[in-house]
């Protein structure tokens, strides 16, 4: 049972202690942003509509200060800015990514805009001056609203839209990017947006994040295979999805706690890795079995979850060269109690396992209430990564990071943030596993979707005040860029 593996893995974690503190030289370190993000200049020129732009227009009800990405952090135009501060703090990589409106104003790879394709340029032409190697994100959840209008991901044909985005992006950066990351945390586009959704919060009908889920993974493997078919051999590079992990641990050590705690971790982690990165490929066997028990139960006639063929299954597993990891927070997992008032809603209940997603009131907070601090995760979740997908995987750090709402440039709370889950990882290398990069989210604080402005994760404070969104360095750039040059903590 997985569970007796589970036990030994926590006791393998309390056992050793992290003497030598400095990062091997091979490791690396950056920070990371996303388009919608930054970019700002959201009807310039050709670029066509995205889904967050007419959200944000259309319902800034559900933007916590109803703002909107239409000038953000304006690094379309500051863009050289945001090199430099890359090389202010010393960043071996600097993850961005690329709108796809931008890009296909229309979302079709026919029509590739001019403006759109030498941004890019520009930007990873002036990285690459810098020696900050780019690794580029290709969907960072702004998908064409033309696309949306007829279901997003739900539309079984945008897997094949997506891999011809992709080729397009492959064929124009692909001699200069070398690691690239299909699809940023399919878990919040899919179950978030499909689910919990941010436009119908009250509802429960988990039918869309399935669907969603199902036609993604085929997304990322087909534009996998464009990579590996029509540009691996020229390029050399390497590509992978980078997935959100909440780490979860058990509420007791109860065997049912501890069951469940494995099959939570399968419906939030499993759900988009498992077909990708397990041997076997296709669905965790617990989500497969949950769902359709529980589809029959409330009389569908086949599981909610849409099966794959056993050619889809092929076509999906493998399709990685590396694990991308996205962590920011954990959660204990137990089942609820007898007429318990749940909160239903991404990070607090896993739908159709009915488990409740608690945090562990020891856990410190940062700003908001979603983001107990727990830096001991991040090492529990990446030795279980080693344990489920192979002991040699290579697992990259693509987003992990602390908001401290305010204006703070005194921020104690986010360098402790760092230098603690840092140690965590430095532990990690320790147990044997190949953690190979770091990435601090985010470069500078930006638009953070339903929080809008309030919520700053940045190294760099901006002024959105000011038309010039002026960036200035927090104590914690300092700290950062003392530690890449120091390698140690
Ligand atoms: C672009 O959007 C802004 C609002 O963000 C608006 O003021 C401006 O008129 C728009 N420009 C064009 C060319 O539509
Ligand atoms: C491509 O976009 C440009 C600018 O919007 C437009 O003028 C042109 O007609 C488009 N071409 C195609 C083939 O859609
Ligand atoms: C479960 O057992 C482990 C290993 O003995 C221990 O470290 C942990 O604190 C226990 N967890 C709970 C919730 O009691
Ligand atoms: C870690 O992964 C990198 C990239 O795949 C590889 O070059 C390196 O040899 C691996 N290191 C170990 C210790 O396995
Ligand atoms: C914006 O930048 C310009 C050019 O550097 C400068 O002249 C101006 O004073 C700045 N404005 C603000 C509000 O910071």
């Amino acid at each position: 049972m997985l569970w007796v593996a589970a036990l030994f893995l926590w006791a393998s974690v309390s056992h050793s202690s992290g003497s030598d503190l400095q990062f091997p030289e091979w490791f690396k370190f950056g920070a990371a942003s996303a388009a919608f993000q930054v970019e700002g200049a959201w009807n310039v020129s050709d670029k066509g509509e995205s889904k967050w732009d007419r959200l944000t227009h259309r319902y800034p009800e559900i933007i916590s200060d109803r703002s909107n990405g239409d000038v953000a952090c304006n690094s379309y135009y500051l863009w050289e800015r945001d090199i430099e501060m890359a090389a202010e703090l010393g960043l071996q990589f600097y993850r961005f990514s690329i709108s796809w409106p931008r890009l296909l104003p229309t979302g079709f790879a026919n029509n590739v805009s001019e403006d759109g394709k030498n941004y890019y340029n520009n930007l990873i032409d002036g990285l690459l001056e810098k020696g900050i190697e780019p690794v580029v994100t290709i969907y960072h959840w702004d998908m064409p609203q033309m696309f949306q209008d007829l279901g997003g991901w739900a539309n079984p044909k945008i897997s094949d839209w997506f891999a011809e985005y992709a080729r397009i992006v492959f064929s124009l950066y692909g001699d200069r990017v070398k690691n690239w990351i299909t699809i940023n945390e399919p878990l919040v586009d899919c179950d978030w947006y499909y689910g919990w959704g941010i436009l119908a919060p009250k509802r429960e009908y988990f039918l869309g994040p399935y669907i969603c889920n199902k036609n993604l993974l085929l997304a990322h493997a087909k534009a996998y295979h464009v990579y590996d078919q029509e540009f691996r051999c020229k390029y050399n590079g390497k590509i992978s999805i980078a997935n959100h992990l909440l780490w979860m641990k058990p509420y007791s050590n109860s065997t049912e706690d501890l069951e469940l705690t494995e099959a939570a971790r399968e419906f939030l982690t499993g759900r988009y890795t498992h077909a990708i990165f397990s041997k076997e490929g296709g669905w965790p066997t617990v989500v497969e079995e949950t769902v359709a028990k529980v589809s029959k139960e409330q009389g569908y006639e086949e599981s909610r979850l849409p099966a794959f063929t056993q050619e889809e299954i092929e076509l999906i597993r493998g399709t990685y060269d590396y694990f991308a990891l996205n962590h920011y927070t954990s959660r204990l997992v137990r089942k609820p109690r007898a007429s318990e008032d749940v909160v239903r809603s991404l990070f607090t209940y896993v739908g159709d396992l009915d488990a409740v997603l608690e945090m562990d009131p020891d856990w410190p907070f940062g700003y908001g209430p979603m983001m107990p601090i727990y830096p001991q995760g991040i090492r529990e979740q990446m030795l279980w990564i080693a344990e489920q997908y192979g002991e040699d995987i290579e697992i990259l750090i693509t987003e992990n990071g602390y908001s401290s709402g305010g204006s703070l440039i005194d921020d104690d709370g986010r360098i402790s943030y760092v230098k603690d889950h840092l140690e965590q990882v430095l532990l990690t290398i320790q147990d044997g596993v190949n953690v190979t990069g770091y990435a601090y989210w985010t470069l500078m604080d930006n638009f953070e979707w339903t929080d809008g402005y309030q919520s700053k994760f940045g190294l760099y404070e901006v002024d959105f005040s000011s038309p010039n969104r002026t960036r200035t360095p927090r104590k914690s750039a300092n700290y950062y860029a003392e530690l890449i040059k120091k390698r140690s903590l």
